[in-house]
């Protein structure tokens, strides 16, 4: 019994989070700071399962894209060229009653106060620049302005000539790139969805002049098949293209893959054709040449780009989101059901892969217990100790966190060898050797498909 898309489907997962140690809403010993929050020991281990899957999938597997990682503050001009300091901003709008300050885009009535109701209460609408602004030094004034980074993109571009000078790639190839980015978000929300304060994994596509369709093609066909891999379902995936009102002026083509959450369609990442706007806008603004020569054909021309781009926190959340079920099991003894939270993550997303339990505390079962943790450690796969409380509850408490599998040593490990291996999905368990444990698991791994 999945209550998938029950109206308090998004609360019940947000207290999960807190809960389990997924994520925290920041500074929550002082009250709270709003629309920031931190990733706890389980939510740590996700973001960084799923920052590795899509490295692998992008730089790790494949010969034609190279990684970065650029500085989060860079030379003001940046932004100038990039055309972030004249045009990054959104619309917003004040209400005069309640003094709610809303996104212009994102208002269902241009007359009614989503917040305290009024009619006609709003201000014109003004353009409000989304980057956040320091000052480098000690000196507070406009010399020293400098910005936060609201995509770490513009770092790809502006190492484009490094990389190509350093590391003998040509067109078509990638810089990929995973990083912090920032931006003074009007109206923050929906958990970690909408943030000031947010991690992007964006790739950059090199390519030359007359193949921007069919990499755009091919990207977006391999993201939407990333997120299928890793467990999502694809019912619960859409692509979805941009209108050309919704274009940026230099772009001619982008499209979301988008996710249907409990409060609706939402983007977790844009595929867009950039032409060759980025390119040629730095070598404009720097004066250095960004043009490339293909030595085989003699030409010289500005790679266009087509670019993947992805937030790293939406896509944990997205694997959150779609693990989440609740079952009804029936239980023998009262004659009712039990409700069984599990996490459904795939292994490689999953934060904690095996739970390693003595059946109890006694009898040298704890000691081989942590011999057969270390051996699953030593073979890459994260492991989790528990030896308190009964058998029952510590499997169900590791299915609410998503452990796809729980090894049991019980008296006849120490009799015959061998362990028990219990499912998350299928709550099957099975005796399988001591000695054969880590390879079973890994071939486990290998074999997982989305029940
Ligand atoms: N370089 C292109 C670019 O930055 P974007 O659509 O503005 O494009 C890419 O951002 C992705 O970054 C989005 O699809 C989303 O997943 C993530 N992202 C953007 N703003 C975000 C925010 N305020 N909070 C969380 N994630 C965000």
């Amino acid at each position: 019994m999945a209550q998938k898309n029950a109206p308090d489907l998004m609360e019940r997962i947000v207290s999960l989070c807190k809960r389990r140690g997924f994520v925290f809403q920041s500074s929550d010993i002082y009250g709270g700071f709003s629309s920031c929050y931190d990733y706890g020991p389980l939510g740590v281990e996700l973001k960084r399962n799923v920052k590795d899957a899509w490295w692998r999938s992008m730089v790790v597997g494949r010969d034609d894209i190279v990684g970065l990682d650029s500085a989060i503050i860079q030379h003001p001009d940046v932004w100038k060229s990039s055309g972030h300091l004249a045009g990054f901003h959104d619309l917003m709008v004040d209400c005069k009653e309640c003094k709610g300050r809303f996104r212009h885009d994102h208002l269902e009535d241009e007359n009614v106060c989503p917040n305290c109701g009024a009619q006609g209460s709003f201000t014109e609408p003004r353009a409000f620049n989304l980057m956040f602004k320091t000052f480098a030094g000690p000196v507070e004034d406009t010399a020293h302005t400098v910005f936060l980074r609201p995509e770490t993109a513009q770092g790809i571009f502006t190492n484009f000539l490094n990389v190509v000078n350093s590391s003998r790639v040509k067109p078509p190839f990638g810089i990929a790139q995973i990083g912090k980015s920032f931006r003074n978000e009007i109206t923050p929300g929906n958990f970690v969805f909408r943030t000031r304060e947010f991690e992007q994994m964006e790739m950059e596509f090199f390519i030359p002049p007359d193949e921007g369709d069919k990499w755009y093609d091919y990207w977006i066909q391999e993201r939407f098949d990333w997120y299928v891999k890793f467990g999502v379902r694809p019912d619960k995936l859409r692509k979805r293209a941009h209108d050309d009102d919704e274009l940026a002026h230099y772009s001619t083509g982008c499209t979301d893959v988008e996710y249907e959450f409990p409060f609706g369609w939402s983007e977790l990442e844009g595929i867009a054709k950039r032409g060759c706007f980025d390119l040629t806008q730095h070598g404009e603004g720097s004066g250095k040449d960004l043009s490339f020569f293909d030595e085989a054909t003699k030409t010289r021309y500005i790679p266009h780009v087509v670019e993947p781009a992805a937030g790293c926190d939406r896509a944990a959340m997205t694997f959150l989101v779609d693990a989440y079920e609740e079952e009804a099991i029936p239980n023998e003894k009262t004659g009712k059901d039990d409700i069984r939270t599990v996490l459904r993550f795939h292994p490689s997303i999953a934060p904690v892969t095996v739970a390693v339990f003595p059946l109890v505390k006694k009898e040298g079962m704890p000691d081989r217990a942590r011999e057969i943790s270390a051996a699953l450690q030593d073979v890459g796969l994260r492991t989790f100790y528990d030896e308190k409380g009964a058998i029952g509850r510590r499997y169900r408490r590791q299915d609410e966190v998503g452990t796809p599998w729980c090894v049991t040593i019980d008296g006849d490990t120490l009799s015959d060898g061998t362990v028990t291996v219990r499912d998350r999905d299928t709550m099957q368990q099975e005796r399988v050797s001591a000695d054969e444990i880590a390879a079973n698991l890994k071939q486990r791994v290998a074999d997982w498909k989305r029940t």
